[in-house]
């Protein structure tokens, strides 16, 4: 048998791996990264083909991952896990530096970064795999606690979208594995109603500039109801 709740005791942490260079830069949010060799010391990252920063990646030959903290902005989160590089500038506005290879380093929330060159890739289906060499690592604030997949999803109440490795479709669950209630968010100008238990993303996380699919009102304009 398959009980996809097991799936789900399986921890992981959360990061933004970006690439690019300065005048084209990108990055998502990614819960599938993780050390696969000490020496030297050897990383993976799992990359949606969709992914706008699947091909930024290919082309730059290196990433750089930036380890967040437990109080990221939820604007980071929306911003680099819900939207696509295709359609934003994700880099803008944001604190960033640029690594040796040149990729850029998202440091908004950033509690430590990696810089990796890519020295495989693997084919694993909907996804490639980056295996990635350290260039450098670099610790940027020693005070705060990674924030980890499983306190986005228990504690911030975080969901994952279908490009996401980890993805499991709800109806595939014998259980509700969050254990949580959904909660429901009524537009004040139409009427519309934002049902979490429908969508992949909690309200909260939803990005500011987000607006009611049906009349345009601002997410401001929303209000909890029963
Ligand atoms: C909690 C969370 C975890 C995610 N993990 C991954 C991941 O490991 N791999 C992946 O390809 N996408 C993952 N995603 C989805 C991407 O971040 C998302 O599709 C993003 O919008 C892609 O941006 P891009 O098209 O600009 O590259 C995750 C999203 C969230 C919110």
């Amino acid at each position: 048998m398959i009980q996809f709740e097991a799936l789900f005791k399986i921890s992981y942490g959360l990061y933004i791996v970006s690439s690019g260079n300065e005048n084209k830069g990108n990055g998502f949010i990614s819960n599938t990264f993780f050390q696969v060799t000490a020496e030297p010391p050897r990383f993976a990252s799992c990359c949606n083909k969709d992914n706008h920063t699947a091909s930024i990646i290919k082309d730059t030959g290196a990433f750089s991952v930036s380890i967040i903290h437990t109080d990221t902005d939820p604007d980071i989160i929306g911003r680099f896990g819900y939207k696509s590089g295709k359609d934003t500038d994700k880099m803008a506005g944001l604190n960033l530096k640029y690594g040796k290879t040149g990729v850029p380093i998202v440091l908004n929330d950033c509690i430590a970064f990696l810089e990796c060159k890519v020295i495989q890739t693997i084919d694993v289906g909907t996804h490639l795999m980056f295996i990635g060499e350290l260039v450098q690592s670099e610790i940027i604030d020693d005070t705060k606690e990674a924030l980890t997949y499983s306190y986005y999803r228990k504690i911030r109440k975080g969901v994952a979208p279908k490009n996401a490795p980890t993805y499991i479709d709800k109806s595939k669950l014998v259980s509700n594995p969050f254990a949580i209630e959904y909660k429901k968010f009524e537009c004040t100008a139409c009427g519309y109603i934002y049902d979490e238990a429908d969508e992949d993303t909690r309200f909260a996380d939803l990005p500011d500039e987000w607006v009611c699919p049906v009349c345009g009102s601002e997410k401001s304009d929303f209000i909890e109801v029963q």
